[in-house]
């Protein structure tokens, strides 16, 4: 009994004096795993079931939550891009203060900046690191913004670095280190996922001594460029697009196990049929799928939030099937098809970070779990698994077992047929992947600039 008290004392001492360690980083500190929860503030702007306020937000589910975003001046100093929303000036949502109130809901969740993101772009970030006077004006701006409103630390989200400037990143990463560790505060980054985007931007072993942990975005692995159906955040894949597979890269490339967070998708991506003959994964597509009615704009044409897939299997008929190879559901009606994370998925999600002893699980983005219980499996039910699993540490799986339509043998042979017929072709168009598509961020950011002028 004592000897576990004095190893819990020394587990919380140690996680208290993490940054002060961090030059031991690959030593693995505790045992902790982390559920980094991203909120996009914009939610504000949605309506009816959908909308979703900083009040809505359970701190308690979360190790971390990520306030998105904020963006920079062409001086490299920070700026909020919706001013009425994070601040309480001129009768302003007050947002950032309601924010790090949540504190008082869960003294130990951390609570941080984020600044960048899809829709911001990289140029920005370009010229910062290029030119000392921008470098330093934001290095000394971020350290202010954690300091005047109290956020616990800054996750940087600079989609994505060229080629030509991993070393300058790496050397904006190690002077942003140096001084928010002094100050006590964390520093963590999102990146691109894949192995060809981290062959282009990023020198993994050296970002990974310089922040605390890194969340990869292993979503949007297929989308409607490919112009046919696909799985966007699949745990296995025969095409090299997979959780697994991107997982399997960053460690061979000498990322600390710890220290990788693995990103699971709240939202669906959808597509239009051609054609209704089929409703496999690999079938011909003709457009992005119709814009939902929760988040209620044909902007948001492709994307349906987690709440409105299982609203629409619940109570529109919707047949889900799931993915036996891809170990995740996707769900169609008529000509509408969409590929999604469901308790089911992210279980098995769950057992993988914990067999591989990652760092954690990233949740983009928590305003569109089903935290209204419009579908019956409590209030968040997603993030409130991650949160028994991983925090409360119940080892035990759920075992969900698939008790929709169709989870029959013939889905894994269709996948894999589908995808040896076409993998010539995925190759081709992976390049454009990043160029022509409406990410979901942009989309929403779009959305919420039409709500605001409106
Ligand atoms: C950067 O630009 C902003 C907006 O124009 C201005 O308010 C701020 O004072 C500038 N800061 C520095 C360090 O130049
Ligand atoms: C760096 O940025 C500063 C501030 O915007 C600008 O005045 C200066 O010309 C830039 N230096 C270079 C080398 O581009
Ligand atoms: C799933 O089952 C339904 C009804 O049993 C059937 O109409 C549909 O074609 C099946 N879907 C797939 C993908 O096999
Ligand atoms: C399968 O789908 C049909 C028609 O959509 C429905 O009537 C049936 O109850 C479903 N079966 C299961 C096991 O969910």
């Amino acid at each position: 009994m004592k000897v576990v008290f004095i190893a819990l004392l020394s587990l919380i001492f140690l996680e208290n004096f993490s940054i002060a360690l961090s030059e031991n980083e690959d030593n693995e500190i505790g045992d902790d795993k982390k559920v980094v929860c991203y909120f996009g503030s914009w939610s504000y702007y949605r309506l009816g079931k959908a909308k979703f306020t900083v009040d809505d937000i359970e701190p308690q589910l979360c190790t971390h939550i990520m306030y998105t975003f904020f963006g920079v001046h062409d001086n490299g100093t920070y700026k909020s891009l919706d001013p009425y929303l994070d601040y309480s000036e001129n009768d302003g949502q007050g947002y950032v203060s309601k924010f790090i109130k949540l504190k008082e809901k869960n003294p130990s969740v951390k609570l941080m900046i984020s600044i960048g993101g899809w829709s911001m772009g990289g140029e920005m970030f370009s010229n910062i690191v290029s030119n000392s006077t921008l470098r330093k004006n934001f290095i000394l701006s971020v350290l202010d913004l954690l300091q005047k409103f109290n956020f616990d630390g800054f996750d940087f989200d600079w989609e994505y670095p060229k080629e030509d400037e991993k070393e300058k990143f790496i050397k904006l990463l190690k002077n942003l280190k140096n001084k928010l560790h002094a100050a006590g505060k964390l520093l963590t980054i999102a990146v691109g996922a894949t192995s060809s985007r981290a062959q282009e931007s990023y020198d993994i072993p050296k970002i990974a001594a310089e922040v605390d942990f890194i969340n990869l975005m292993t979503y949007d692995l297929h989308g409607i460029w490919d112009r046919k159906t696909g799985i966007h955040s699949p745990l296995y894949a025969n095409d090299q697009l997979s959780v697994d597979d991107c997982v399997k890269y960053w460690l061979a490339q000498g990322c600390p196990k710890h220290k990788l967070i693995i990103g699971i998708p709240l939202y669906g991506r959808s597509f239009s049929l051609s054609s209704t003959k089929s409703y496999r994964i690999g079938q011909p597509i003709s457009a992005a799928g119709k814009a939902g009615n929760f988040l209620k704009s044909a902007d948001t044409a492709g994307n349906l939030p987690y709440n409105e897939i299982c609203f629409n299997i619940n109570n529109k008929k919707w047949i889900r099937v799931f993915a036996k190879t891809e170990k995740t559901p996707y769900a169609y009606k008529k000509d509408q098809w969409v590929s999604y994370d469901d308790l089911q998925s992210i279980d098995l999600k769950l057992d993988y970070i914990l067999s591989k002893n990652l760092g954690g699980a990233m949740f983009w983005s928590i305003e569109t779990d089903d935290f209204g219980n419009i579908c019956g499996d409590g209030k968040f039910p997603l993030l409130s698994l991650a949160h028994r699993r991983l925090i409360l540490n119940d080892e035990s799986s759920e075992n969900f077992e698939s008790t929709e339509n169709n989870s029959s043998d013939d889905e894994e042979e269709s996948t894999s047929d589908e995808c040896e017929e076409s993998s010539e072709e995925e190759e081709e168009e992976e390049n454009d992947r990043n160029f022509n598509v409406p990410f979901f961020i942009q989309i929403i950011q779009k959305y919420k600039q039409r709500a605001i002028k409106s």
